[in-house]
């Protein structure tokens, strides 16, 4: 009976009967649909449960492989040889309008969907949803079966840049992979809290503050807030440098340092600090005009990157209540203990092992009570817990910093809060190798994207032709030059360390923004020459993309709510740009053989309709990347 419904039916049986299988979404994502009914059918002649079928069902990574595939092993059955139960149910598997006959590979089935269904199936669901075709609002719900209920909070927390630091490389991928991230729950149904937790707090920045009373310039503050205030940063520390060095010699002369000790610009610096700390309200209020003007900067620059903050944190901003808490907390549980009149925790005394010693000791307040980079961690985190009451909240933050955060989750796991701990996570990547601009090798992210501009800008002008057709070449080679800075940092696996380089990352050769932008202005432009009414590509007679090329871009576009999931679980950009290379490569080398213009006009219009489709999966796949897909170039 199952082989006599047209596929349409057999798709429509499939969403009824809603399975109790987890991120199981046959309504959005057609693999589930293939997936539910290849271990149905497998399941009655198995005699193996359908959930356990589904479950060890696999992605492929290469189409030659089917689309689906089935470790027979993987199913854990015993008395049997797994090749000779994968070719005994290839025998016996009913071929359905939906799949062909699996294939053995040794102990695997591969099972192939088959062209006709499929592509009536994908096409039309991506050219009706668009933009939200691939992503799952459904998945951020706290209860799937009754929405009611509302949606999972997530709290990202990325880019915390210093003020009147340089913006380096770090901050730059966690810029990146945190407004990534943002993108991908907020695809997913999840209500997303985008923070920025600046560093703008601590002694350095009682020695800011010295230093702009002694350099500063209120103009140059308003015009650049970012350079000035670093020249500064840059002036102040180098006096400090020689006053240690001083003290230094005197000692050794041995002569007394203690005025230089007592009056000098680090015993200034301390007491300014205090005086913020004490709110003292003239320290108080040029630290926050610092602040503002900084931010207004920042915001310029995450602008370009497609990138917005729903709060502006920081360091300066926890509350001095928190951070006792956060004390008297570790306190009752007998973990703080005094070292030369200051808090210190010692892991080693309170967890076993390696990892005690590893986590080593961590100071928790100073001698003159002012608190430490961990300490306003810990009172920040209690203070999202009460304020967001979030479900998940992540740390996009280097891995020059696991030791920091290691020590952070450790004091919450400590204090006895294991509920608070399994919602918080710690996302890190690895460095980024020779980044300098042309000014130097201090890097800001301004210079950074002005520079890759202005690379991109001499790139396109090499092809006079192209280049006199663009409307706007500036705001172009900008669009084009951050997105290969992005894509370069996205392309590996975030742990991963690279190389920052101008010359590959701009190339349009390879797997680059360029070449990404490239294909999807390319499509755009055949759907442009085309010019067919939006009537004729849905009403486009969808059996005439039977060439291996169509049917292997459809079994592309097909997997993308599957990646999406994916990426979800990995948290890896690159999960999501390794399937845009897959599909941007078969579409770039399907245009000789499916020819749009010239073709008799039935097969044109299916062919625009694919392409349409497809071009609809890259605007995705690169908007959720957080990049600005361009319709021309
Ligand atoms: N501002 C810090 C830095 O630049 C990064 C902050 C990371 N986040 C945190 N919660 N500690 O090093």
């Amino acid at each position: 009976a199952v082989m006599a419904d047209p596929p349409e039916a057999q798709f429509q049986k499939l969403h009824i009967d809603q399975p109790d299988l987890p991120d199981c979404f046959p309504a959005l994502n057609p693999l589930d649909a293939y997936r539910i009914h290849i271990s149905n059918t497998l399941s009655e002649l198995s005699d193996v449960q359908p959930k356990t079928i589904y479950l060890a069902l696999q992605r492929t990574s290469i189409l030659d492989k089917g689309d689906l595939l089935l470790p027979v092993p993987a199913l854990r059955i015993k008395g049997e040889q797994p090749n000779v139960l994968a070719t005994r149910w290839a025998d016996q598997f009913p071929e359905s309008t939906l799949v062909s006959k699996p294939i053995v590979d040794g102990s695997f089935l591969q099972f192939h969907f088959k062209p006709s269904a499929l592509v009536k199936k994908v096409i039309p669901a991506i050219l009706q949803n668009r933009t939200g075709w691939g992503s799952n609002p459904l998945l951020g719900l706290k209860d799937v079966k009754d929405p009611s209920k509302g949606r999972k909070r997530v709290v990202v927390e990325f880019s915390s840049p210093n003020i009147a630091k340089p913006f380096h490389q770090g901050h730059l991928r966690s810029t990146i992979i945190g407004g990534f991230l943002s993108n991908l729950y907020e695809a997913a149904g999840w209500d997303v809290v985008r923070l920025n937790y600046l560093g703008d707090w601590g002694k350095q920045y009682g020695l800011l503050a010295l230093g702009y009373k002694m350099h500063g310039d209120d103009k140059a503050l308003e015009a650049d807030p970012i350079h000035h205030l670093y020249e500064i940063y840059v002036k102040i520390n180098t006096l400090l440098a020689e006053e240690r060095k001083e003290i230094e010699q005197l000692e050794k002369e041995g002569k007394d340092a203690t005025k230089i000790r007592n009056e000098g610009l680090d015993e200034q610096a301390r007491k300014y600090f205090k005086a913020m700390c004490d709110n003292d309200p003239e320290a108080i209020s040029m630290w926050k005009k610092f602040r503002e003007l900084s931010i207004q900067r920042y915001k310029e620059a995450y602008k370009r990157l497609n990138i917005r903050f729903d709060e502006y944190a920081g360091e300066s901003l926890v509350q001095e209540a928190s951070m006792q808490n956060a004390q008297d907390q570790l306190g009752n549980k007998g973990l703080v203990e005094e070292s030369q009149g200051a808090a210190i925790v010692d892991f080693s005394k309170h967890v076993d092992g390696k990892a005690g010693k590893a986590l080593g000791k961590a100071l928790i307040r100073k001698t003159d009570g002012t608190s430490l980079y961990l300490t306003r961690d810990v009172g920040a985190l209690f203070e999202r817990n009460d304020h967001y009451k979030f479900d998940q909240m992540i740390y996009v933050v280097a891995t020059d910093q696991e030791l920091h955060l290691k020590q952070l989750f450790k004091l919450v796991e400590l204090t006895g809060h294991d509920d608070l701990r399994s919602r918080i996570s710690h996302v890190s990547f690895g460095l980024v190798l020779g980044m300098s601009t042309r000014r130097g090798t201090v890097v800001f992210l301004d210079d950074v994207l002005r520079d890759v501009g202005e690379k991109m800008h001499e790139v396109m002008r090499k092809n006079e032709v192209k280049y006199a057709q663009v409307a706007d070449p500036v705001k172009t080679a900008d669009i084009l030059g951050i997105s290969s800075v992005m894509v370069q940092d996205m392309s590996g696996k975030r742990i991963n360390n690279y190389r920052f380089n101008m010359d590959t990352m701009t190339s349009f050769e390879g797997d680059t923004g360029p070449y990404l932008q490239y294909s999807h202005a390319r499509l755009n432009s055949i759907l442009i020459k085309a010019g067919l009414p939006a009537s004729d590509i849905e009403s486009a007679n969808l059996d005439l993309l039977s060439e291996p090329h169509a049917v292997n871009v459809v079994r592309l576009i097909a997997t993308f709510p599957d990646t999406f999931l994916n990426s979800l679980k990995t948290r890896e950009p690159t999960t999501i740009l390794t399937y845009l290379w897959r599909l941007t490569h078969a579409i770039n080398s399907s245009y000789d053989v499916l020819q749009v213009v010239g073709s008799e006009r039935e097969v044109m219009k299916a062919r625009v309709a694919l392409y349409d489709a497809a071009k609809s999966v890259i605007n995705n796949g690169m908007r959720l990347l957080g990049l600005t897909p361009l319709d021309r170039m």
